[in-house]
């Protein structure tokens, strides 16, 4: 099997990586690809976000099959144009992508599907947004309705500080927010493999949200991950199929906008029970890093009976009884405008720690060959083990082998949830 997967991240990096080692695969392209994804795919210069051009590269190189990673190409409908041209697409319609596209059409399908979320409005004026959060209460949730790369979401005790973000939001043309009542309790992240019709989920992981050890800080698209989660109860990962992703999963197929691809079920365990915080259309980015380390599975065969309506008669998944733990390494100045083109030591040297590897994210080569920080978030570094303590710290000694000048990590991923 030939596969082109479409991105230029971690993530990217990861579905690379466990594509490969599925031994019906032979063939692996990636548009863009990065310097990390470049060791296992050839790699070629075509914009995610042009679906002529992707569609293009599949045709040439008689792909069997097509992945698109990020959230940007498949809500611009990149997944319609490569599949019109008869090539199998993992990954969403844009119809179907709404579900991330608007966080209000979210909350709409939730409500016509019965599944349990926060209440929310949805409003398009600052005097909108200022009774809602006065109705709500603190700590206040606003919500910006488009994608905003993981930084469009303000939780906060501060009344005038979410009410500025919502005017912030509220300033772009055809802005709107989603204010919302708060949600208690520890998140999880479930990936649910879809053809439209059959759910078939993956293992659950945990985000780290914020910047900063201990919670602290902003948003940011994700600091650090790890799965399995010994504290989640046994019946979760049914449970969330049952009451979430199999309505929405039916709901959008009534509608006849059905939804084939990754439904990512961003959740929250309140003290009232399960609530979804989020949809995402993708694999998130870097719970990714951590399930994919740990499935057996022979992935691209997924992907393609995912993307082919063949999911019901596919196999029990198959999983390693090992724990995984991903720490980012951002660049300076994150989740604020990134310094990039600092020079990136001691990559071979976290890759030879035992059960570690180091997936790409914002790296790129200078003119003489040396790879440099691009962007926010540079290098995700996975560290495997018999269970968390140990996978805890494989991911840290790799990490401190690595050296980019002004860089951050947290130091408690997988410590606490
Ligand atoms: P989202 O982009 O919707 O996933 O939101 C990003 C992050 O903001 C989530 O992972 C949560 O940590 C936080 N968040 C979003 N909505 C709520 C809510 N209603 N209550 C508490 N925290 C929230
Ligand atoms: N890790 C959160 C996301 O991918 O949106």
């Amino acid at each position: 099997m030939k596969v082109l997967v479409v991105g230029s991240g971690a993530r990217e990096h990861a579905l690379v990586r466990s594509i490969v080692a599925d031994p019906a695969v032979d063939t692996v392209i990636a548009a863009p690809g990065n310097p990390g994804i470049e060791t296992l795919a050839l790699c070629v210069p075509v914009d995610a976000m042009d679906g002529g051009a992707v569609a293009d590269l599949a045709v040439a190189h008689g792909v069997d099959l097509v992945v698109v990673g990020p959230e940007a190409p498949l809500v611009a409908g990149v997944a319609d144009v490569v599949r019109d041209r008869g090539v199998p697409v993992f990954g969403p319609s844009a119809e179907a992508a709404r579900l991330e596209g608007s966080k209000a059409f979210a909350k709409e399908i939730m409500a016509a599907a019965g599944v349990p979320t926060a209440m929310a409005r949805v409003c398009t004026t600052t005097e909108q947004a200022a009774d809602a959060l006065a109705a709500f209460g603190a700590p206040y949730v606003v919500k910006d309705d488009g994608l905003a790369a993981g930084k469009g979401v303000v939780v906060t005790d501060d009344a005038d500080a979410a009410l500025a973000h919502a005017r912030d939001c509220l300033a772009r043309p055809g802005g709107a927010v989603v204010v919302e009542e708060f949600l208690d309790g520890p998140e999880v992240s479930l990936f649910v493999v879809t053809d439209g019709v059959t759910a078939v989920p993956l293992a659950p992981a945990q985000d780290f949200k914020r910047v900063g050890d201990g919670d602290a800080g902003p948003n940011t698209g994700g600091m650090g991950a790890y799965s399995p989660l010994p504290w989640a109860p046994p019946g979760l990962v049914a449970e969330v199929v049952d009451r979430v992703a199999q309505p929405v999963i039916n709901e959008l197929a009534r509608r006849g906008t059905p939804f084939a691809g990754l439904l990512y079920c961003g959740l929250a365990l309140t003290s009232r029970g399960l609530r979804v915080v989020e949809f995402n259309a993708r694999f998130g980015d870097p719970e990714t890093q951590v399930v994919l380390a740990r499935l057996r599975t022979p992935f691209a065969s997924l992907l393609l009976a995912a993307a082919t309506g063949d999911l019901a008669g596919f196999p029990p998944l198959r999983w390693s009884d090992d724990a995984a733990v991903t720490v980012v390494v951002a660049s300076a100045g994150y989740p604020g405008t990134p310094r990039t083109g600092d020079p990136i030591a001691g990559l071979e040297d976290a890759g030879e720690v035992p059960g570690a590897w180091v997936l790409h994210a914002g790296t790129t080569r200078d003119a003489d060959g040396t790879v440099v920080s691009s962007g926010g978030r540079v290098l995700s570094v996975v560290g495997t083990g018999r269970d968390l303590p140990a996978a805890r710290e494989v991911a840290y000694r790799a990490v401190e082998l690595v050296d980019l000048p002004g860089s951050h990590h947290r130091s408690d991923i997988a410590a606490a949830r």
